[in-house]
């Protein structure tokens, strides 16, 4: 197999540090490119000043950074308007901002909100909380042994009552691609809004939030290049507009009395305090790095890693992989099992073999639970794995159960 000429890793400087490392872990996290590392080191040397409040040179150059990586983000995920794109701190915050602001304004007692059962802690503790709080349902989908929700499944477990769909695009379990766009439709018939959770989807595939006629979309910035700490939620304006205020403070607000305030135009309305001016920069340097490669390329070299990995897998004894037969299904992740072998074990000797992998739940316990396993391995590839990764990483696995003391 061989993927292109390029070499992607030359381009993130902590394989410089790690030449051997094969780092299997990136739907925890992404490295960090060098364009990313120096737009922030650059904003941090030429640029800072506390955006959107000094008038003097520094703070205004601050605050176009700033509009900047909010425009870029506009137009990498095809908003209408920057109105649209609030900047969190990751999609763990832009999840408990539509919870908290829009759930608390439109739930009520007897209402339900819909959730797969393969989502993140990230996107059900804020619904788990909210329904708690009102006196509503919280629901689960059920999904095949292969991680599969289909539109009939959706269609049925909707009712009247159901205000709020919330569902991952890509699960940080399976890695299967869901059908927002069918979901969004089958939500809106029903007058149901649907939340989109894009942490492992908008990293390593095309989002439009147009073409998929999603309500909400949050993900975050260290999934896809971009330091930690910065995060995104797009919010259809006309929802957003409505909403009241998550977090309060300064420069959210338009004006304040004693006895209460007015709030900021969209959507600084949502971004109480200081902001992450250098996220935001990160953001912005990592959005043009994934565009500078195209998702074209992204997913070809996915695509191939994944199925290499995962067809060398299958050939090794006592190993179960979770999710979908097809190599396609999986956008990079594969979860897995070996035969009596707890999965931290597994990780530590693909540690000692410079194989980065996560062990565990993976934030998914309820699925964990449902799937009737409890803990699982997980290998996440990006774009600039290559082959030598992949065969680290097989030639270490192939050795695990020996090493623990199993005949074979
Ligand atoms: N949500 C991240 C993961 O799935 C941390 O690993």
């Amino acid at each position: 197999m061989t993927l292109s000429e390029y070499d992607h890793k030359a381009d993130f400087p902590v394989f410089e540090k790690y030449p051997e490392l094969a780092y299997l872990d990136n739907s925890a996290t992404t490295q960090k490119p060098r364009r990313v590392i120096e737009a922030v080191e650059k904003y941090y040397r030429e640029e800072n000043a506390n955006p959107l409040r000094g008038l003097y040179g520094l703070a205004v150059k601050a605050t176009d950074a700033y509009e900047n990586a909010r425009a870029a983000v506009r137009d990498f995920i095809g908003a209408r308007s920057e109105r649209e794109i609030v900047l969190t701190r990751n999609a763990t915050e832009s999840l408990n901002l539509i919870a908290y602001s829009f759930g608390r304004a439109n739930i009520g007692k007897g209402d339900e909100v819909l959730i797969t059962i393969s989502e993140h802690h990230s996107n059900m503790l804020p619904w788990q909380l909210l329904t708690e709080e009102k006196g509503a349902k919280l629901k689960y989908l059920r999904c095949s042994e292969s991680g599969e929700y289909t539109a009939d499944a959706l269609k049925a477990a909707l009712t009247p009552r159901t205000k709020i769909f919330s569902c991952a695009q890509i699960s940080n379990v399976f890695g299967r691609l869901n059908p927002i766009k069918e979901f969004a439709e089958i939500c809106h018939a029903n007058g149901t809004v649907i939340v989109c959770d894009g942490a492992q989807s908008v990293p390593h595939i095309p989002v439009d939030v147009k073409a998929l006629g999603v309500d909400f979309l949050a993900f975050s910035g260290h999934k896809m290049l971009a330091p930690m700490g910065i995060g995104v939620l797009y919010g259809r304006e006309e929802l957003l507009e409505k909403m009241p205020p998550f977090l309060s403070g300064g420069e959210m607000i338009e004006y304040v009395t004693l006895c209460g305030a007015t709030y900021a135009e969209l959507p600084h309305k949502f971004e109480a305090g200081t902001v992450n001016a250098g996220g935001a920069v990160g953001l912005h340097a990592a959005i043009d790095h994934i565009r500078g490669i195209g998702f074209e390329e992204i997913e070809r070299r996915e695509n191939a890693l994944t199925r290499l990995a995962v067809e060398e897998m299958r050939k090794i004894p006592h190993v179960n992989i979770v999710g979908a037969e097809d190599p396609r299904d999986h956008h990079g992740i594969i979860t897995f099992t070996i035969d009596d072998v707890h999965p931290h074990d597994t990780a530590a000797v693909f540690d000692e073999a410079g194989v980065a992998i996560r062990a565990g739940h993976h934030c998914a316990q309820p699925l964990h639970k449902f799937l009737r396993i409890p803990s699982t391995s997980r290998a996440s590839i990006a774009f600039y794995n290559d082959e030598s990764d992949i065969e680290k990483f097989i030639g270490c696995l192939k050795t695990i159960r020996r090493r623990l003391g199993h005949s074979e």
